[in-house]
């Protein structure tokens, strides 16, 4: 049977919802960047933890995710908490759509981990779009797995079909460990005009990671001028 990718999305969060699922490192350092009382789009939230966190230091958020399972989820949490006047959901596929947000509207884009599952081209669009929507001295916090990685390297290299360099096609998906080299490429395609560039691990052991305890990430900050 060959599932779509929301189909695919919603069993992956259904397998792995746990009910006490904290915010991650990564949300806590850059929310400490973000200005107060933002408008916040977090593009790929899955079920929220970080959104969740956001909300309660009073930003407003928008949680874009392609899985309606994880997005009800988090709808559901924030209403329990008393939250949910601050937060809008919408179910996107960043691989076949643009962000369905206007120009020049928001103060953050945060991101992490969810800009994985596209090759290079899509990628790029994805990053023009995300600059799009930004104000102007807006910012983007975004994070993407790296080839870092090595026992995952391994694995994808020996148990996927390469698609693209550092795209690997796997279980029915695609999965991008780019270098730092070919984000500098991509993010200059998508004529974003300075960024940084960091190698970053995120200590997972706080989030509950039985397997991996660290993750390993390339991010990337950008100001919209
Ligand atoms: C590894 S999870 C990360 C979730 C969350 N950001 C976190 O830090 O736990 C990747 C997320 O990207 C979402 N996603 C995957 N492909 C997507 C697509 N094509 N469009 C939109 N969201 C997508 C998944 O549903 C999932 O929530």
């Amino acid at each position: 049977m060959i599932q779509d990718d929301a189909t695919r999305w919603d069993l992956i969060h259904k397998k792995s919802y746990k009910t006490s699922e904290t915010h991650s490192k990564y949300a806590e350092e850059k929310e400490a960047l973000f200005p107060r009382n933002s408008l916040v789009v977090e593009l790929g939230a899955g079920r929220g933890a970080d959104a969740i966190y956001f909300l309660t230091k009073g930003h407003s958020v928008i949680a874009l995710d392609i899985s309606p399972f994880a997005l009800k989820l988090l709808q559901e949490k924030v209403k329990g908490l008393n939250l949910g006047k601050k937060l809008v959901v919408r179910q996107v596929d960043f691989g076949l759509q643009a962000i369905p947000i206007k120009d020049d509207s928001i103060d953050v884009v945060y991101s992490r981990i969810s800009l994985n599952y596209f090759g290079a081209k899509q990628t790029t669009k994805t990053f023009k779009d995300i600059y799009r929507i930004l104000k102007l001295g807006g910012m983007a916090f975004i994070t993407m797995k790296s080839p870092d990685d090595s026992l995952e390297m391994q694995y994808l290299e020996r148990s996927s079909t390469l698609y693209e360099p550092n795209v690997f096609i796997e279980g029915g998906m695609l999965r991008s460990r780019f270098t730092q080299e070919q984000l500098k490429v991509i993010l200059k395609e998508a004529e974003i005009p300075g960024f940084e560039l960091d190698s970053y691990q995120e200590d997972l052991t706080s989030k509950g990671e039985e397997h991996n305890k660290t993750l390993f990430v390339n991010e990337i900050n950008f100001k919209k001028v």
